[in-house]
């Protein structure tokens, strides 16, 4: 396994010329991987996976648009396309790619499909972690592991069809067969990793959880509000409002700093800018910083008096939500 110096920090990182396409396709020559779910991490997978030349079928509910977007993407019912139990009955890998409240509602109906030596796959700590609540305790003779793309679905499909891969995380819960490394790195590779990361299940969904409530949406949609509303309420117009809150930052900044780092973004701004960055970005980081302590520790179940809530729900269905 190769090392990593992150920040002076040596991380185990399994590369794609370490345990190429090829090593992937032989560990999982005889296994069918069912994708259970077909919502936004279940396209990109599953696509990735076929693609790649795994044998994979999908798993999805019936009656729903869902259903005729798997068809509409290659999936032929009866063939490589079942209804949810039919798939897991099928599989020999089953990765459960609900969203994370029909997970819950549906383990009753999974479990008993889960025989012996059999994989569960997650793409998200956040059954197992939290399995007191959830009620997903697998059985013990089977491998539970994970793979979660540090993105969305989409993104990890046109970065596929792009010929990059997406960094993402991996874990090992429950080793039942002494195949699991094999089987979860081989899926790693397969669903379109660039990097894959080693981590826990409870530490991916602890990190997880703090991203997306934290800069990733919750805090940057927060400081959007504020920064727009300051401005709005102080005379400005709304599409200068966005256009310094928004726009800029999403079509200007971030590509800078995809593309080459902070140091980069700074060096390619004005140096008004850049002189104002440096007296402020300290007063916001001291500023969010008791509010990011805080969103730790409410995903810890320990320390928790507001655990963080299980999702009951879907608001929406995924076909709505994914831009064509
Ligand atoms: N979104 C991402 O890109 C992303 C990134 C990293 C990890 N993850 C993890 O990947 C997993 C899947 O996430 P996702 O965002 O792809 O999920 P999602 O889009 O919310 O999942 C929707 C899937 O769940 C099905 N579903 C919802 N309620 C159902 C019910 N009551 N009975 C049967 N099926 C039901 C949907 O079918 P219908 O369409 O018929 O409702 C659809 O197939 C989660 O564990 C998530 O945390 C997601």
């Amino acid at each position: 396994m190769a090392k990593l110096n992150f920040g002076g920090v040596q991380e185990n990182v399994v590369t794609r010329e370490e345990f190429p396409l090829e090593k992937a396709q032989q560990v999982m020559k005889n296994e069918t991987i069912a994708v259970i779910g077909y919502g936004v991490q279940g396209p990109g997978q599953a696509l990735n996976l076929r693609d790649n030349g795994f044998n994979v079928i999908v798993g999805q509910r019936q009656d729903s648009k869902t259903w005729d977007k798997a068809v509409d993407d290659g999936w032929v019912p009866g063939e490589t396309l079942f209804p949810i139990e039919e798939a897991v009955k099928r599989g020999t890998v089953i990765q459960y790619l609900l969203s994370d409240a029909a997970q819950i509602a549906l383990w009753p109906t999974i479990k008993p499909h889960l025989t012996a030596g059999k994989a569960l796959y997650f793409s998200h700590g956040f059954g197992i972690t939290y399995k007191e609540r959830t009620g997903i305790v697998p059985p013990k003779d089977v491998d539970v592991i994970l793979v979660a793309p540090k993105g969305s679905g989409t993104s990890l499909r046109r970065m596929f069809l792009a010929g990059k891969g997406l960094n993402s995380s991996y874990a090992i819960f429950q080793d039942a067969t002494g195949r699991a490394y094999e089987r979860v790195v081989s899926l790693g590779i397969g669903v379109g990793s660039g990097y894959l990361f080693e981590t826990t299940f409870k530490q991916e969904v602890y990190s997880d959880l703090t991203g997306e409530r934290g800069t990733l949406m919750g805090a940057i949609q927060g400081i959007f509000a504020a920064q727009y509303d300051l401005l709005r309420r102080r005379g400005h117009s709304p599409s200068e409002a966005f256009n310094e809150t928004v726009e800029e930052l999403t079509q200007s900044l971030m590509p800078l700093v995809a593309e080459n780092g902070m140091d980069w973004m700074y060096a390619n701004c004005s140096t008004t800018a850049q002189r104002g960055a440096l007296d402020w970005w300290k007063k916001f980081r001291d500023a969010v910083a008791p509010v990011f302590e805080e969103l730790y520790d409410s995903a810890l179940p320990a320390k928790s008096t507001s655990a963080p809530s299980i999702p009951t729900a879907s608001p929406t269905t995924a076909k709505s939500r994914i831009p064509n």
